[in-house]
């Protein structure tokens, strides 16, 4: 498996790759959920590249980059371990050089909502290093979680709009299981955290079961949602029903009138927040 570190490096490893190239961008600390991105690029794709970037970008001065885990050698052997090709692990200079101005990539009317009240500067980060991996690494495929379903979302508009020719997979959530979605940030959770994150998948379960029973109220589902986390003792940020595709709110449950439906929770647990999302109709 080949490592580069600055774009020389990756863009000569690129011209000798074989075939389509698949991308699995990350933060690393991969984990389950990872290596399943990276099967499925390994279906989808000839060359199997992942980054590993914690993107400064997407985080808010008071969030967690500096902490963010960096198992960088635990890392290695994953990708080793899973048949990666290459790696791509720039630092931040590389990404982000110090003499060149800042360029604004974002999808604003998917990026200001949900995630992006709480967080506002997340989306115009995340949109902003996945374009620029895009143009270094030059994917024809790139595999996403559909665990941040938001960021799914507003990824794909912005490769509609700016017009890559990649197509965007996205993959399945992993769970443990007992429900709760596999993230990079569950290392934080000591035991009793970890129970109460169990919430977040009991509200989503719940959802499901009501909008199954017949409910058609968006209300009370968000409600039922929302009582299911406070009984985790999840301080809760959001519990909604939305549009699958334009994220937008929901008058009434009805997926034949409206579309696919996603529910989508977020909230503190301990010292951690987390997100979590299930589909309650059809996959965006
Ligand atoms: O999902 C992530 O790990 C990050 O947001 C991504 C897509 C690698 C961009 O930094």
């Amino acid at each position: 498996m080949w490592i580069a570190k600055d774009i020389e490096t990756l863009r000569k490893y690129r011209s000798e790759a074989k075939g389509y190239v698949a991308l699995v961008p990350t933060m690393g600390a991969l984990h389950a959920g990872h290596v399943s991105l990276i099967r499925r690029a390994r279906e989808l794709g000839h060359t199997v590249v992942v980054s590993l970037f914690v993107n400064p970008t997407q985080f808010a001065p008071h969030e967690d980059l500096n902490k963010y885990p960096r198992p960088f050698a635990k890392d290695c052997e994953t990708c080793i371990a899973h048949g990666v090709d290459g790696l791509f692990v720039p630092t931040v200079d590389v990404m982000y050089p110090p003499d060149v101005l800042d360029c604004e990539v974002n999808v604003p009317e998917l990026a200001k909502v949900l995630e992006g009240e709480f967080r506002p500067a997340h989306f115009p980060g995340v949109c902003r290093v996945v374009a620029k991996l895009f143009n270094m690494v030059e994917p024809k495929v790139a595999c996403f979680g559909m665990k941040d379903y938001q960021q799914l979302a507003v990824i794909k508009s912005m490769v509609q709009d700016l017009a890559f020719d990649i197509h965007i997979e996205g993959c399945p959530t992993l769970r443990q299981e007992d429900g709760l979605a596999m993230s990079s940030r569950n290392v934080y959770l000591q035991a009793e955290h970890r129970r109460h994150a169990l919430g977040l998948s009991k509200a989503l379960n719940e959802a499901k079961r009501l909008i199954d029973a017949g409910e058609t109220d968006p209300l009370v589902v968000e409600q039922v949602m929302q009582q299911v986390m406070i009984a985790h003792h999840v301080i809760v940020d959001y519990a909604v029903l939305r549009h699958a595709h334009t994220l937008g709110e929901l008058d009434i449950i009805n997926p034949q009138l409206t579309g696919d439906i996603v529910a989508l929770v977020a909230g503190q647990v301990g010292p951690v927040r987390l997100i979590d999302n299930k589909v309650m109709a059809q996959t965006l």
